[in-house]
């Protein structure tokens, strides 16, 4: 068994939560989503990767390298242009041979992994089987209708009216019966070669397609409030763990991670909680449900079930909640005092916030 992840398509540059990345590295509690896709593979039993990338792959290949921190053996397959995730599978027939391989979708987060679910396809091989999640605006999803007996019935990619409120999750297992469909079928109305179209066509010749249903799913949709919600999961399972300096008259309270080269004075860090590498905590106190990322300057500031990343600045600013901050942000004050400050600041932003 092999796995295919895809971390093609055009970069997030229009979103709010970072304009300068992948969207696949995204940081969930400090670490790229994208990451913990690959831990699940490896966890799986599965090494052989192949990881299809476009406009992004030098920041995709330099924060994954030849995959041996995950106990992986990555291939980068280049896909010229983001035509659609059945194209991504034409594009890896070589790499993927007449192996059954697992398919990930790099910016989907699945709670628990697939290892459960690999196992059942090794036992069971079905030619396909896909994960499916209830979602509430399932037009933004492939959906998938079921029959009373749980059998897939049709598929249907971005629907007007959705024939449920099942979305297609991006995990997709295959046996090599999905290469003859990803041949077979035509682009759709927004161009591309859906997988959701290939998948519906082994449904039309008769094929083996099942689905298993999950709760505990999250994708980047550039949504703050999924993301905070997703970066809290996954602190409340986070080991905890101080290789940073913290000073005598820091307290350090519940679970909290504080990566080495990260220096805490004269704070208070509520866990769950991570402190990124290089990140300096003065004077300030850092909330339930924070990841502060690398680098980051804190002083004087409280903050709050809250995303901070790389190099930004927080200085002088009573009360930050609900937030993402993004790469190189500074939030600095100005001269009357808001009770709270809810904000979402795309990177390089600079604020001045009444304190
Ligand atoms: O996330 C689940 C959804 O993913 C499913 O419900 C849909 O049925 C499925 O079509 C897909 O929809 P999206 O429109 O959200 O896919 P997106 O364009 O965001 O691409 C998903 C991942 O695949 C992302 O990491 C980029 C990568 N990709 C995408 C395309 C179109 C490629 O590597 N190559 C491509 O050509």
């Amino acid at each position: 068994m092999k796995a295919l992840v895809l971390c093609g398509g055009a970069g997030s540059r229009l979103r709010p939560i970072t304009h300068t990345s992948a969207k696949q590295l995204v940081p969930v509690a400090n670490k790229p989503v994208l990451f913990y896709g690959l831990e699940s593979i490896a966890a799986a039993g599965v090494t052989e990767t192949g990881i299809v990338v476009g406009d992004t792959a030098q920041e995709i290949r330099r924060a994954v390298g030849d995959g041996s921190a995950f106990g992986l053996e990555v291939t980068y397959l280049p896909q010229d242009a983001p035509l659609g995730l059945a194209h991504a599978v034409l594009i890896a027939r070589d790499f993927l041979g007449d192996d059954d391989f697992v398919m990930y979708l790099g910016d989907n987060f699945i709670v628990g992994g697939i290892s459960g679910l690999v196992d059942d396809f090794r036992t069971e091989r079905p030619d396909a089987r896909i994960l499916l999640t209830h979602v509430p605006e399932p037009t933004a999803f492939g959906v998938a209708e079921l029959d009373d007996t749980g059998r897939v019935v049709s598929l249907e990619e971005k629907p007007q009216v959705p024939r449920s409120d099942l979305a297609l999750v991006g995990v997709y297992l295959f046996t090599p019966a999905v290469h003859e469909a990803v041949r077979s079928i035509q682009p759709s109305r927004r161009g591309e070669l859906e997988i959701t179209d290939a998948i519906q066509w082994l449904l039309d010749q008769g094929r083996d397609v099942r689905a298993t249903t999950i709760s505990g799913y999250w994708k980047d949709t550039g949504n703050v409030t999924d993301m905070l919600e997703v970066n809290r999961t996954v602190l409340e399972t986070l080991e905890p763990r101080v290789e940073g300096d913290v000073d005598a008259s820091s307290e350090i309270i519940g679970r909290v991670r504080i990566e080495a080269g990260a220096k805490v004075f004269r704070s208070r860090v509520v866990g769950p909680a991570v402190i990124g590498a290089g990140t300096v905590i003065a004077d300030s106190c850092i909330g339930p449900f924070s990841s502060i990322a690398e680098d980051c300057r804190i002083e004087g500031s409280e903050i709050e079930y809250s995303i901070v990343l790389r190099r930004a600045t927080v200085a002088g600013v009573s009360r930050i909640e609900e937030s993402l901050i993004g790469h190189s942000v500074e939030v600095t004050p100005a001269p009357s005092t808001p009770a709270v400050h809810r904000l979402v600041l795309g990177d390089h932003s600079r604020v001045q916030i009444a304190s």
